[in-house]
């Protein structure tokens, strides 16, 4: 694991920028893993700036993004398929047709999550991942639990996540109650991780991915196992480590 450490969110999100932009430009066609939530918004903010001043070109990139809100239409505000046109998408010239998000309303949860396995399968896993993560240790929505998560699947998401998100919603009655997410296995078979992290509310779940015992019950500590993996981390979440 290598750490990267940064002041703060700006130079966070630039220095996550440019390790992104370095991989579609070596390799034009990648498979990018995306997050969505607070931490990735200024790195997608580079990257658009990147491509304004033509030094991008997205049009051969595919994405798979991690996760969705169960119940979520993609035409929601909150839903991860609206966050991902608004806040990089629509901003750059990639075809929708080679970005991917679960589909948080397919009735057959059971089959969504095999579809959307065999379609990181069928596009050759993922290149470049890029992670936030939970304040309790969560990756994509793997929460903490007895075991990691195998494969795409629909979870539950616990008291303290949906606490954590409500900031986006009228109430927290209106945070949805279930995901679909994309497995840790998925996420440790990227052959690059890049995790951004910032802010003290972090600053646990960072000690517990840079130096906590390897434990399902901090679902992102599972990355001190990766070959290839880089945190970017401000001060404010460093500040237990
Ligand atoms: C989002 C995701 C989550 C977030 C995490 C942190 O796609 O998979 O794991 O990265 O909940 O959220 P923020 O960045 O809003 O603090």
């Amino acid at each position: 694991m290598r750490l990267i450490r940064v002041k703060d969110y700006e130079e966070l999100s630039a220095v996550a920028a440019r390790i992104i932009a370095a991989q579609v430009t070596l390799k034009p066609d990648c498979v990018l893993g995306l997050a969505t939530g607070s931490s990735p918004e200024g790195t997608y903010k580079q990257l658009i700036a990147a491509y304004e001043r033509g030094e991008l070109d997205f049009s051969q990139v595919r994405t798979v993004n991690l996760d969705e809100y169960v119940g979520l239409e993609p035409t929601h505000d909150q839903s991860y398929a609206y966050f991902m046109r608004d806040r990089l998408f629509d901003h750059i010239n990639i075809d929708l047709k080679n970005t991917n998000i679960p589909d948080g309303m397919n009735p057959d949860p059971a089959a969504e999550c095999a579809r959307y396995d065999a379609l990181i399968h069928s596009l050759g896993g993922i290149d470049l991942q890029l992670l936030g993560i939970g304040p309790n240790g969560h990756i994509g929505f793997n929460e903490p639990g007895e075991a990691f998560s195998l494969g795409t699947q629909q979870i539950e998401l616990t008291a303290s996540t949906r606490e954590a998100n409500k900031r986006f919603f009228a109430s927290l009655d209106d945070v949805p109650t279930h995901a679909r997410t994309t497995g840790t296995r998925e996420i440790m078979q990227a052959r690059r991780v890049l995790l951004v992290a910032s802010g003290a509310n972090k600053a646990q779940a960072v000690k517990g991915l840079l130096s906590g015992p390897v434990t399902p019950h901090m679902p992102c500590s599972i990355l001190q196992y990766h070959p290839d993996c880089i945190v970017v981390a401000d001060e404010a979440a460093l500040s237990a480590v």
